[in-house]
């Protein structure tokens, strides 16, 4: 008589421990998914160029494939412009842009006077490429952000899809709009923290984007502070030795040195081993380290490869949403580094003085 109950009983429980389970299962598993891949952003789009351009993003691989195995220096410049784009006025090619008898561009603030010429250029001989193929219609903040996508992939790091749709920007920010909103190398853990809240991004995505310094250089002026006139403690001994002989002083400006010591021109997660080991270049690096906030999240990436990049895909698929423009807001450039309402005032400008030459 009792039998019946207890199986009753363990089979009520056993479809509990199941539910439960698969209640616990299903979470962690749409956690897990959620965590892969941010929400998109309205207007973006996995597959925008599917009918128009299908082969845009074949198109920027095969071109930097060529392009990286003469300099993979660009991989490096490829990836801070498009950081440097998005945190301005959001991914929207402003950074593309030169100055004009206006005024200057965001090329001229003094953090983006480092971001490579050679890297703009390809971004503009890609747009060419593809404009040629499908015509204009891939905008550059797209192809900004697919070029650094394939910068980090073809660097050795992870690969992932990038939402697309963006649409180029008509004005550049000012000088001043461009240094608020760029962070600086002197700052603290706890200051970029609180600076990369404005942009809707938490302590963990700040330490996975940081990763972008595992390739790459910088200019003695970036990291001269941490030696001259006292050498920063938290910076280890053999590394500050060898940085005074590229930078013999506090002014010096020529010399550069590699942001990741391991391994310089690979994408992996050694610039977090660096840390580590006293062996970051810039206070801003050094500094998620010391902090207690981020040290944990340092660790954790330097000693599991696999989560760095699963984080860093999903910070980056969430920085190159930033503020974009879509759908009818404004326009697909002809040449990325000019609006082609500027083109308009050159013509209008080249013929106005035509008729002036002429009387
Ligand atoms: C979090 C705060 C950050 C600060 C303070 C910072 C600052 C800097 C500075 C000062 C340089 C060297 C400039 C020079 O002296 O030439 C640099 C280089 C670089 N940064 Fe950052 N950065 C930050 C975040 C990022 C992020 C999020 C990325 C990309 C995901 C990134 C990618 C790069 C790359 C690839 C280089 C090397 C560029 C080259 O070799 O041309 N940085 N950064």
């Amino acid at each position: 008589m009792h039998r019946p109950a207890v199986v009753m009983a363990s089979f009520s429980s056993f479809i509990s421990i199941l539910l439960v389970s698969s209640i616990v299962l299903g979470s962690h598993l749409s956690l897990s998914s959620a965590q892969t891949t941010p929400p998109l952003v309205g207007g973006l789009s996995w597959s925008f160029y599917k009918s128009n351009c299908p082969r845009v993003e074949k198109i920027v691989r095969d071109e930097l494939k060529k392009a990286f195995k003469k300099d993979i220096g660009l991989a490096a410049g490829l990836l801070r412009i498009h950081f440097h784009d998005c945190f301005v006025q959001g991914c929207d090619g402003s950074v593309l842009l030169d100055g004009s008898a206006s005024g200057p561009s965001e090329k001229n603030a003094p953090p983006n006077l480092t971001l490579r010429p050679g890297a703009f250029k390809i971004i503009n001989d890609i747009r060419e490429r593809i404009h040629k193929a499908c015509g204009q219609v891939v905008s550059c903040s797209d192809i900004t952000a697919l070029a650094a996508r394939d910068a980090v992939f073809l660097s050795g790091g992870p690969d992932y899809q990038v939402p697309l749709g963006r649409r180029d920007g008509l004005k550049f920010a000012t000088i001043q709009e461009t240094l608020d909103n760029l962070p600086f190398f002197g700052s603290s853990a706890r200051e970029l923290i609180a600076f990369v809240r404005n942009k809707s991004m938490d302590a963990t995505d700040l330490v996975a984007i940081s990763g972008g310094h595992t390739i790459g250089i910088a200019h003695c002026g970036s990291f001269t502070g941490r030696l001259f006139p006292n050498q920063d403690s938290t910076m280890d001994q053999t590394l500050a030795r060898n940085l005074k002989r590229v930078c013999p002083t506090a002014t010096s400006t020529e010399g550069t040195a590699v942001q990741d010591i391991r391994t310089p021109d690979l994408f992996d997660n050694k610039y977090y081993v660096n840390l580590m080991n006293r062996q970051g270049l810039f206070t801003s690096d050094q500094d998620l380290y010391t902090d207690k906030t981020t040290r944990p999240i340092v660790q954790s990436f330097a000693v599991n490869q696999s989560l760095f990049f699963e984080k860093y895909v999903f910070s980056m698929i969430k920085l190159s949403q930033m503020n974009v423009l879509t759908g009818r807001q404004g326009e697909i450039r002809a040449n990325c580094s000019r609006q082609n309402s500027a083109r308009t005032y050159l013509a209008t400008v080249v013929d106005g003085e035509g008729e002036n030459a002429a009387i």
